[in-house]
Formats: C-alpha cells, sequence, structure tokens
C-alpha cells in the first residue's frame, strides 16, 4: 500500500500508534459481558442481528469504511484513531456496545502492520517457496505461525493470502503468489486460511479479481470470457471459499469486462456471496472503490482505507432512499457476524512476545521445501565439505543477506535493510524503488559448512574481478537477484544489471558454477548450458541462507517443484510483448459522472525502466483457458523449465496406475524411491478431458506428497474432487462432467507422465 518513498512518514505514523498501544485494551473494548449477545452460545448471525438493532446509523456507518488516507502522513490525535495500530488500516468499533476494534494487517509472507519497525514479525519466503513445496501440511503450518504473530502483535484481521493466478510472469507480484494452476493455489490456499483461522482470527483473500497485472492496475481493464474465468482464475477462490470461514475478500484495483471490480455486481453478489456461499464482507483494495451506489448495491461492503464513497455519501444514499437501509444492515451484519464467529469478540487478541523461534524454523522449513533445483549436471551437488579448499562466492549482495519482495506483503527487516537503497537522483526525485534484504547472509550460512575452507566473496559488479577470483577457486557460487514489487511489473525476463553477463562469464572461468537464484518469478537463462547447477531459492525470507546451504551441502534434499512455467523466452509467452491494449470504446463503469473514480494516492512511482501507464488499457487474456503450461501443452512449445519440475539428490520410479470412477476419481499408483538417501516426492496426477469438452491438453486435477526412504516404494492414493473434472458451461451456467474417455496421467512433472491410464466418466 505504502510507497516505499513514504516510509519515513509511515514509520513516524507507526510510532505514534505504538505509543497509543495502551488505548487499545482500555476496559471498553473487553467482550462485552453486559450484553445479551455476549452469550457465545447464540450463533454468529443472532449475535449480529442483535448488535445492529441497537445501532444507530451513525454507527452502521462508522464500521463500513476506514479512517482516510489522510491517517497515512497525519495520524489521529485524538478520537478513536489514537487506538489505532495502523490508522490506514483499522475501523473503530463501538465500545458502548463491545463491538471491538478491526485493527487490520497485511499478512501474505509475514505480519507487516505491527505499527512500524518497533516490532519484531518472522519474514516468510515468497508464497511461490510455499506453493513449490505442494505440501498441505506446510501450508496449514504458515498460515497457523503468521496468525499467531498476528494475535500477538494485537492484530485481529488479516489481509490475507493472494490467490491471483500468474497469468502474465512478468508480473510485479508474483512472488506473492502461488502461481499458475488454480486447484495447486486454490487447496493450499485454502489449509493456509484453515488453519490461520484456527487462531482466532477473521482472514482474508485477495485480489478479486483477475488482478494479474500490478503496473497500471488502477487503469488496466482485464477482458476475459467468463468460462475461462470461472475454470482459472475465479477457481482458487471458488476452492477456498467454499463450505470455509474465510471473514473477507478483497475486491482488486481494475476493471473486469469493463466494470470494477469493486462494483461489479457479477463478482461480488451472483458469484461470491450467492455461489460460493460466501457469509463474510467484501472489502475494497486501498483505494479501489468507485462510487457508492453502484459499488453498495453491487455488493461492496467495507471502501478502504478512507470514507470516499462509504462516508457522509452513503448515509446520504441511504437517507435518501437510493441505497435501502436493509442493504446497510447486511453490509454491516457480514462484518458484525465474521468477527463473532472468527472469535476475536469473545477471546481478543493479548499482545505478548512473538515467538521468533518458532517462526525461524517455519520459515526455514518453507525455504528447505520450496526452493527447487533446477539443474545438477553430473551431481554437482550436494557439495562435499571434506573435498572442498576453496569457494568464490559471487553477486547477490550474498555477504549482507537475501532478497525480499517489495511493496504491502513486505515485512520490515529485522535490523533495518543492511544494503543500503541507491542515492536518489534527479531523474527519480521520489527515489528509487528500494531493494530490501534481510539478514541473513549467504556467505555465513556456506562458511559456516566449511570451516577449514577459503570462501571469499566478491560483489560481482566488476566482471573482471569475479572472473579472478572465479578462476582462482574450486567451485564458484553466483547468487543472482532480481527486484521485484507491487505496483509495477517487470519489462522482461531477463535478470538485470548485467547479471547474465556476469554468470556467463564466471561459468566460463569456472566449469563448477552453481547458480543460486533470488527472483520473484521465472527468469530466462542464456547462460543455462554453461553452469552445472541452478537453484531458484526464491525471495528465501529471514532463514534463507540457512536453508540455502543446507540444500548446498545435503542436510536437506530438495524437493520444490515448480509452481509455475519458467519460458525459454519472452516469444514463447501468450503475450511477447506486456498485455495492453488501448482501451476500448465498449469498456464502462458503473459510476456515474457525480460520482467520478478517484485516485487519492497513486500507484507506487515509476523508476527508470519499469512501465508505468496512467491511461486506461485493456488487458485481452485471450488466451482463456491456456493459462501457465496449458498454454505450452496447447502450443507445442519447450518450456526452459517446466510446471511441476523439481530435482532431488535421490531418484524415483512410477508404475501401477489405476484409476477408478467414483463420486470423483480414485488414482492409485507406486511411487519407488530408487537411490541412496531419503526424499519427498511429489506424485502429481493430470487429466486429459474428452476432445468433446474443448479444455488444454493436460490440466493438473491432484497429487501425493510422499517421504521415501532409500529404496523403499509406496502405494499413494490421489482423490479428484468431481469439481477438478469438471468444466463451466455457460450456456447453462453449472459445471459438468462431459461424458466420455478421459486420460489420466501420473508423473513427477507436467512434461514427464510416464503413467496413463482411460477410464470413462459419466456426467450423470
Ligand atoms: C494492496 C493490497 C494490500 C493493501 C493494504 C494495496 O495496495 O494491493 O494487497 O492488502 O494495499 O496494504
Amino acid at each position: 500500500m505504502i510507497p516505499k518513498s513514504k516510509r519515513a512518514v509511515v514509520q513516524a505514523v507507526a510510532l505514534l500508534s505504538t505509543a497509543s498501544w495502551a488505548f487499545a485494551q482500555s476496559p471498553e473494548m473487553r467482550p462485552p459481558e453486559r450484553h445479551a449477545w455476549a452469550d457465545a452460545s447464540l450463533s454468529p448471525d443472532a449475535r449480529a442481528d442483535m448488535v445492529i438493532e441497537r445501532m444507530t446509523l451513525d454507527e452502521k456507518i462508522q464500521l463500513v469504511h476506514g479512517m482516510g488516507w489522510e491517517s497515512i502522513f497525519d495520524p489521529p490525535q485524538a478520537g478513536p484513531g489514537v487506538r489505532a495500530l495502523q490508522p490506514w488500516a483499522f475501523i473503530p468499533g463501538i465500545p458502548r456496545l463491545g463491538v471491538p476494534d478491526l485493527q487490520i494487517s497485511d499478512s501474505v509472507l509475514g505480519v507487516t502492520g505491527s505499527g512500524g519497525k518497533s516490532r519484531y514479525a518472522t519474514a516468510f519466503p515468497s508464497a511461490e517457496a510455499e506453493a513449490s513445496s505442494w505440501d498441505l501440511a506446510l501450508a496449514a503450518e504458515t498460515g497457523s505461525t503468521i496468525a499467531t504473530e498476528m494475535r500477538a502483535h494485537g492484530l485481529n484481521m488479516s489481509l490475507g493470502s493472494g490467490v491471483n493466478l500468474t497469468r502474465e510472469p512478468r508480473t510485479g507480484r508474483t512472488f506473492e503468489y502461488k502461481g499458475e494452476d488454480p486447484i495447486l493455489v486454490g487447496l493450499m490456499v485454502r489449509e493456509e486460511l484453515k488453519a490461520a483461522r484456527a487462531q482466532g482470527l477473521i482472514v482474508g483473500i485477495k485480489h478479486y479479481a483477475v488482478n494479474d497485472q500490478d503496473g497500471g492496475r488502477m487503469f488496466v481493464n482485464s477482458v476475459l470470457d467468463e468460462r475461462s474465468m470461472r475454470e482459472s482464475d475465479l477457481l482458487p477462490f471458488e476452492i477456498a471459499l467454499r463450505n470455509s470461514d474465510i471473514g473477507a475478500v478483497m475486491c482488486s484495483y481494475n476493471k473486469i469486462n469493463g466494470i470494477y471490480a469493486c462494483e461489479n455486481q457479477h463478482l461480488l453478489s451472483d458469484l461470491l456471496k450467492k455461489e460460493f456461499g460466501f457469509k463474510g464482507f467484501v472489502i475494497s483494495d486501498w483505494g479501489a472503490t468507485h462510487s457508492t451506489v453502484p459499488a453498495a448495491l453491487a455488493g461492496l461492503d467495507m471502501e478502504m482505507p478512507g470514507d470516499d464513497f462509504f462516508g457522509t455519501a452513503l448515509k446520504y444514499a441511504v437517507e435518501r432512499g437510493d441505497i435501502p437501509l436493509a442493504r446497510l444492515n447486511d453490509m454491516v451484519h457480514r462484518i458484525l457476524r465474521t468477527a463473532f464467529a472468527s472469535g476475536v469478540v469473545d477471546s481478543p487478541p493479548q499482545p505478548y512476545v512473538v515467538d521468533v523461534f518458532r517462526g525461524f524454523e517455519a520459515a526455514q522449513k518453507v525455504e528447505e521445501k520450496g526452493a527447487v533445483l533446477l539443474k545438477n549436471t553430473d551431481r554437482q551437488l550436494p557439495l562435499k565439505a571434506s573435498t572442498i579448499r576453496s569457494i568464490a562466492v559471487i553477486g547477490g549482495h550474498a555477504d549482507a543477506g537475501v532478497l525480499s519482495g517489495g511493496g504491502s506483503s513486505q515485512v520490515s527487516p529485522a535490523g533495518d535493510n543492511p544494503v543500503p537503497p541507491p542515492p536518489i537522483t534527479e531523474q527519480n526525485i521520489l527515489g528509487p524503488s528500494e531493494s530490501v534484504y534481510h539478514r541473513s547472509v549467504p556467505l555465513k550460512g556456506i562458511a559456516a559448512k566449511v570451516p577449514g575452507a577459503s570462501v571469499k566473496f566478491d560483489a560481482g559488479i566488476d566482471i573482471a574481478s569475479a572472473v579472478a577470483l572465479a578462476r582462482a577457486s574450486q567451485l564458484a557460487i553466483v547468487f543472482a537477484v532480481q527486484n521485484a514489487s507491487e505496483g509495477e511489473d517487470l519489462p522482461n525476463l531477463s535478470l538485470s544489471d548485467n547479471q547474465d553477463a556476469l554468470i556467463e562469464a564466471v561459468a566460463t572461468a569456472n566449469p563448477h558454477t552453481i547458480v543460486v537464484l533470488e527472483t520473484g518469478g521465472p527468469v530466462t537463462m542464456p547462460w543455462i548450458g554453461k553452469v552445472s547447477a541452478v537453484l531458484e531459492a526464491w525471495f528465501p525470507g529471514i532463514r534463507g541462507s540457512e536453508a540455502i546451504a543446507n540444500i548446498l551441502f545435503g542436510d536437506v534434499n530438495p524437493s520444490g517443484k515448480l509452481p509455475l512455467t519458467f519460458p525459454r523466452s519472452e516469444a514463447d509467452l501468450p503475450h511477447p510483448k506486456l498485455n495492453r491494449q488501448p482501451a476500448r470504446a465498449a469498456a464502462r463503469s458503473v459510476a456515474t459522472a457525480s460520482e467520478p473514480s478517484r485516485f487519492v494516492v497513486g500507484d507506487v512511482p515509476a523508476r527508470p525502466g519499469f512501465l508505468t501507464n496512467t491511461t486506461p488499457f485493456d488487458a485481452v487474456y485471450d488466451e482463456g483457458l491456456r493459462v501457465g503450461y496449458k498454454w505450452y501443452d496447447a502450443e507445442k512449445k519447450q518450456p526452459l523449465f517446466p510446471f511441476g519440475f523439481g530435482l532431488s539428490y535421490t531418484t524415483y520410479a512410477y508404475s501401477g496406475l489405476k484409476a477408478e470412477p467414483g463420486k470423483g476419481l480414485t488414482v492409485t499408483f507406486d511411487v519407488k524411491n530408487t537411490g541412496d538417501r531419503a526424499g519427498e516426492e511429489t506424485a502429481q496426477v493430470y487429466l486429459t478431458l474428452p476432445a468433446s469438452a474443448g479444455e488444454p491438453p493436460r490440466r493438473l486435477v491432484g497429487w501425493s506428497k510422499v517421504a521415501l526412504g532409500p529404496g523403499e516404494q509406496k502405494s499413494v492414493k490421489v482423490d479428484v474432487e468431481p469439481l477438478f473434472l469438471s468444466v463451466f458451461r455457460v450456456d447453462r451456467d453449472a459445471w459438468e462432467i462431459v461424458t466420455g474417455d478421459y486420460k489420466v496421467w501420473a508423473g513427477p512433472s507436467s512434461r514427464e507422465l510416464p503413467l496413463s491410464a482411460t477410464v470413462q466418466l459419466s456426467g450423470k
């Protein structure tokens, strides 16, 4: 939310709000023992209705908007706002009725909203690292750890996980999302949020919907047909939301097929609330509300962070009858029933010291299970410490820390950013986008594994000097970094700052060159044929260096598998150039002239070389259903590394596939560890639908993560939910299983599927 250049202001705000912490605990904010709705045996809906009966119109309005953009720069000095940990993410409660404040925070990769840097929160690796584990238990552990830290900070509402699909890998927020497959994303997020919710927190999910490019996100109209939307971009929401207790859905900045997400009746009311059965409230992304009447009638329940449309304007609209009181009551009901259901009313968070040690362990585990070994020629890895005399560690600020992604998900680095931002120049008066590193130092992690050896560092800026060190060393480990941030897209998939040339030169100088990538998403690798090993570490989090060293030296056997495709070049993408087309005249907003769209605070300022856009444009996703690997399969393009791919230090063999139709489909087969060390394999199941279904060649329908000792074989069972077998029939407005022959595939990646069987399914 906050442009990095405004961090100083934000820190000042944060200090003030931390000082006012005591107010949040004042007696009138304690559970409402004296009220009839204090009875926790009543249903959340009944309790919410009892409160609403006692509320004034002003109190209702107070609950459906934030305190204003101004509070970012001018924090409240009096009134309820002084209780806020972050005034720009705060809804004041109603003490007389025992309605608690909503103290809200981002928490995609850890808690960001503790009121500034004065309180510690664990910085987790990128969401892609978690997704690369394909490990549902790990997703739950991550959700639960972050939620526990939220409560320790005194926060009671998390804006939750991002589930946008990687349709466009250059998107600056790829690192906040979980890849390109709707079923993988949906199932991982479902586990993560269920576990977070179990800690007694209001949890959210975002960005609804089709917010698949971030540069110009406030000006983009995403154009996508209904079937593709249901089977791709909306499916992870549907999977995570059905029968769940998710409390909030954040609508996104963009328009979808001409209508802003936050005033889109079809998305908010018809689908989300009716069809997916969502009982919580819709909260706007920060500045994504564009109208009062259309937004309220379409289904938006809360404007954030201000009151431009849901403050006085909403009150007047209700008084005038433009918005029925029943609709306002519904908004308030959704917010209150969510608060009761989540437990934040009956058991408000009690601040305490964050369990730093649990956080360290959890973050390290995500990185160890989520880093993906992409290449390992001649078993270069794992390194054998006893045979190593000298290592050249090159580039990527590996002597200082590990990179993190920018924007609202960025957890404050403990002990501040060890890599000072470049100076402000005349060309970029607002300051360049800052790359923030966490102080987990790869150089130290590596040196600790080889106490007797010489481990030297070269910054990699002067290629000749890096080459000289590489030549004088037994092996070279190059750390390559690619900064990425909310609010912008990458101009291309190449490593920036001459890093391709650096790797090429080092690999030419030393045949034992290992590349560790710290990137927000896929990058192209013109040097791939020259290096002996590549480890994709993503943005590795607060214990990144320990995890990376453990993998490089074999204390951990890598098991991560890519949640998205690495293309060979941009030319192979559905949109070789970023998907930006002149806005079509047909695109329209339902905002009226008297309720103009307003962008009070703009996007993150552009920095040289990065794209920005302030005029409306269309992103026409005419690849439709062919998202990610489905595109490469359909177009018969060979990716650099396919979806689902990842190496291990052991090998696996697959045999004996059986597929039995039942409620859905039950797939069984055997996986054997054919190597000499223990490992974990993600055995994947894909499906080819009958030709009449008109689907891309294959879709992932399930997987099993199986731990196997050396030589061990296990039988694996994957139960495929009926929804995952279905196609969305727009003409019938329904999911349907097409009758016909289905080919079931199993194997270690989307492009290596040694087992297959045919099964007949009936739609009846
Ligand atoms: C981001 C959201 C975030 C919000 C609050 C927005 O700019 O798009 O993901 O939750 O700010 O920080």
